[in-house]
């Protein structure tokens, strides 16, 4: 048989689009309505994924991004290359403020793919949506793990 050729970046983006366009049915929404879901790919290949989750104290809210990234770390994963992004507006849809700095600090400088209704993709770089980032590296004492 053949050896399996890896997919390409293209190809695995669209899974990871179609993986969010999956979970965002999941999103508990019933103060917005604004299903959100988000698929993060590790660098060795595994998908973690997450949904809004809101609260009746409203600020308390979880953007799907940021469920996505804490799942992956809670569960050992350090290394990342790209998290996906769709939500039920049919244009893209950009990550609040929040999410880029959880998102910066804890994944790095990933690729951003934001996914609209038809399955069409914009790619940006995380550092485009955050210049001038406070990381780890701005503190006195940088972690190191
Ligand atoms: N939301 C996300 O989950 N991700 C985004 O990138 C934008 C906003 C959620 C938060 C809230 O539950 C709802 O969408 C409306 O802001």
């Amino acid at each position: 048989m053949a050896p399996r050729r890896p997919s390409s970046k293209l190809t695995q983006y669209k899974q990871l689009v179609s993986v969010a366009q999956s979970v965002r049915r999941l999103a508990h929404a019933p103060f917005s309505n604004f299903h959100v879901g988000a698929a993060l790919l590790a660098t060795d290949g595994r998908i973690y994924t997450g949904c809004n989750i809101e609260n009746s104290s409203y600020g308390l809210t979880i953007c799907a991004e940021r469920t996505a990234v804490f799942k992956a770390i809670s569960e050992g994963e350090r290394n990342f290359r790209a998290i996906a992004v769709i939500s039920d507006e049919s244009g893209f849809t950009p990550p609040c403020g929040a999410c880029r700095q959880v998102l910066m600090d804890l994944a790095g400088n990933i690729d951003f793919i934001m996914a609209n209704a038809k399955g069409e993709m914009e790619i940006v770089k995380l550092k485009e949506l955050l210049p001038l980032a406070f990381t780890p590296k701005n503190l006195k004492n940088p972690h190191r793990s």
